[in-house]
């Protein structure tokens, strides 16, 4: 790994830097962030990997020789971001992937990963078993269902507040049995686990998704339940938080790094 480009400096872009740093301790890595916060993030970033980062405001100020392009700055960094990428000649790693429930952004990358001869990978991110659930749609699935449970108070500030009321809630309540594509519109916060899914295996529509507010659920819970003729799966996680951002799970920074060091490993696992 010589040069890597990390789109978002937040939690999540200042782990990875920290840690491919520890890795790869000459490797060159640049980093995009909103204008406003360019400033901040390479104060930031320098204190972690000293003169080896160096922050951005576009893709087209980046320094040439990036071999791989990293996005973790939200659903918003994939629009402005995504495509600027593939058309540099980067294959693009995404962790928002809930911004390709977008159907029209999809369909952008995609063409864009087509034409440039480069490819759109996708982590598992905060959910599991993903290898298992790609693996099986090639021989057919007949269904897949993800349930997300959260503590009630967990649900406050969401589209939760309009389907039911979260502080009278005693017992675990479905307040949500919808598609994957609706859940990853009307709860973004789900949406990058309902769009990997998805994505893995029968697609937008047909993954059924449960959200429920639930007051003995144990932190931040996904349950993917998958039926098909290879056999049926049950993949339980109970996420702990990022230290530096409660609304993420340390997962899903694992699982990039995991992507990222798998490239230039022998074995890749
Ligand atoms: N796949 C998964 O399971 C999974 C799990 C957790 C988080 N995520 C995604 O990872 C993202 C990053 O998580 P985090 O905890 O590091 O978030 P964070 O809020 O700590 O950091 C986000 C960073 O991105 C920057 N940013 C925002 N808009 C941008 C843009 N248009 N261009 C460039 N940078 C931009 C912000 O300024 C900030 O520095 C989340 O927004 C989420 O979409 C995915």
């Amino acid at each position: 790994m010589k040069h890597i480009l990390i789109i978002g400096a937040g939690a999540i872009g200042a782990y990875l830097v920290r840690e491919l740093h520890a890795m790869y301790p000459q490797a060159k890595m640049s980093c995009i962030d909103r204008a406003e916060f360019v400033e901040a993030a390479r104060k930031r970033l320098r204190g972690i990997a000293g003169d080896h980062v160096e922050v951005f405001e576009s893709v087209a100020a980046v320094p040439s020789g990036v071999e791989l392009a990293v996005e973790c700055g939200g659903h918003a960094a994939v629009t402005q971001h995504g495509e600027a990428c593939l058309d540099a000649g980067y294959d693009l790693l995404v962790a928002s992937v809930g911004a390709l429930a977008d159907q029209a952004l999809h369909d952008r990358i995609v063409a864009a990963a087509k034409r440039n001869d480069r490819k759109l990978l996708i982590p598992a991110g905060a959910v599991a078993g993903m290898d298992g659930l790609a693996a099986a749609r090639l021989a057919g699935i007949d269904r897949v269902r993800y349930t997300s449970r959260k503590l009630p108070l967990a649900w406050k500030g969401t589209h939760a507040e309009k389907l039911c009321d979260l502080g009278a809630v005693t017992v675990s309540t479905e307040f949500l049995k919808t598609d994957a594509r609706q859940a990853a519109t009307l709860f973004p916060q789900n949406a990058n686990v309902a769009a990997t899914i998805a994505l893995a295996g029968v697609g937008f529509e047909r993954t059924e998704v449960s959200l429920n507010a639930d007051p003995s659920a144990k932190g931040n819970t996904h349950l993917v339940e998958v039926e098909g003729p290879c056999g049926t799966m049950r993949i339980e996680l109970s996420n702990k938080p990022f230290p530096d951002n409660p609304k993420t799970s340390m997962l899903a920074g694992l699982s990039l790094l995991r992507v990222i060091r798998n490239r230039s490993e022998a074995v890749q696992v």
